[in-house]
């Protein structure tokens, strides 16, 4: 084989191993295989003051030039690697660490709301669900709540299209619950209701609360009352009972507002109770027997009582918040607490 042909065979190799090389390591050997103090190249460039003063210059181009062709394959394919990694970068390198995924947590008025239906059902109680778009017959006629009563008002209530309305209260899930079951009834019904109220430190136009209902032979106001004890004791701790004051509800008679027992002064009087000692939480009842007449009930028969609590309300009073507007702002150092 004559030098040149030598030559040439070396560069072919070359630009055959360097084009299907996959990586700079194996691009790097090539190039001290290639082109390294020890690789034929670099001989047959020491030899070269040995040829003949004919062949001197003819190979001495042929390397110069084989050299720098070399050189710029194996440079152009460094630059292809090289940007193939760069782009990679940009989209994928799997030696990142992940980025962390936050997990979610229940909001501290459903976490409430769970604990409340966890002890109804440990009185035996079963849960009722109503909806949030209700009849005005459900929400108001049925609940003996007539036209002209105030809570009707446009002021109060949010009225849709064709006589329907967001219920304001979860008090027609009774209505529901009565003119699908027959007694004995025994349920609680958490749920929103909504009201046409500018926002406060205590009112929301969106709201929790939840509904109780007891129906059967020989209900008495005795189990209204030992069952609102039992929750308040159940859900507060051992010190804190109930009291009632008489009040006004047209679906009950006679009608009450419940108080607690003051969780943070136990009757002392403090900021919290505004010094009165008692926090007030809701209202409750015996079923009025026109609302029993109303869903078919023979009300000499059976009596019923029922109450509403706010769940908000038990929320806020549980952590100590004062504005209820902040449980609400999806302000997440607010809600991390509850995690
Ligand atoms: N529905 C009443 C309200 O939202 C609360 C209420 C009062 C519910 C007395 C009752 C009850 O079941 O007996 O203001």
């Amino acid at each position: 084989m004559t030098l040149k042909s030598e030559i040439e065979n070396i560069l072919n190799q070359a630009r055959k191993d360097i084009s299907s090389c996959k990586n700079l390591s194996d691009l790097e050997n090539l190039k001290v295989k290639f082109l390294g103090r020890k690789s034929r190249f670099s001989e047959l460039l020491k030899r070269i003051g040995k040829l003949s003063s004919e062949e001197r210059p003819i190979i001495g181009k042929l390397l110069n030039k084989s050299k720098s062709e070399i050189e710029n394959i194996i440079e152009k394919r460094r630059n292809s690697f090289e940007n193939t990694v760069n782009n990679s970068e940009h989209t994928f390198d799997i030696t990142m660490p992940g980025r962390p995924i936050e997990i979610g947590a229940k909001h501290p008025v459903f976490q409430v709301w769970e604990e409340i239906e966890d002890i109804f059902i440990s009185m035996g109680f079963e849960i009722a669900e109503g909806p949030e778009i209700e009849n005005e017959y459900n929400n108001f006629d049925a609940l003996n709540t007539p036209e002209w009563h105030p809570a009707r008002n446009l002021q109060d209530t949010l009225y849709l299209k064709n006589g329907m309305l967001l219920r304001t209260h979860t008090s027609p899930v009774q209505i529901r619950v009565m003119k699908n079951f027959k007694p004995p009834i025994k349920i609680i019904s958490p749920g929103r209701c909504y009201r046409n109220d500018k926002p406060d430190a205590s009112h929301l136009p969106v709201f929790h609360q939840f509904e109780a209902l007891v129906v059967d032979v020989g209900i008495t106001f005795a189990d209204l009352k030992s069952t609102l004890d039992s929750f308040v004791k159940r859900f507060f701790g051992e010190k804190i009972r109930s009291r009632f004051r008489p009040h006004f509800f047209p679906f009950t008679e006679p009608s009450a507002e419940i108080d607690m027992l003051c969780i943070n002064c136990h009757g002392k009087g403090c900021k919290l109770c505004k010094n009165s000692g008692w926090l007030e939480m809701g209202g409750a009842g015996m079923v009025d027997p026109a609302v029993l007449e109303n869903v078919k009930f023979d009300s000499e028969k059976y009596t019923g009582f029922a109450f509403g609590l706010g769940i908000d309300r038990i929320t806020m009073l549980r952590y100590g918040i004062s504005d209820i507007r902040t449980l609400f702002k999806n302000d997440l150092r607010f809600l991390k607490q509850f995690v």
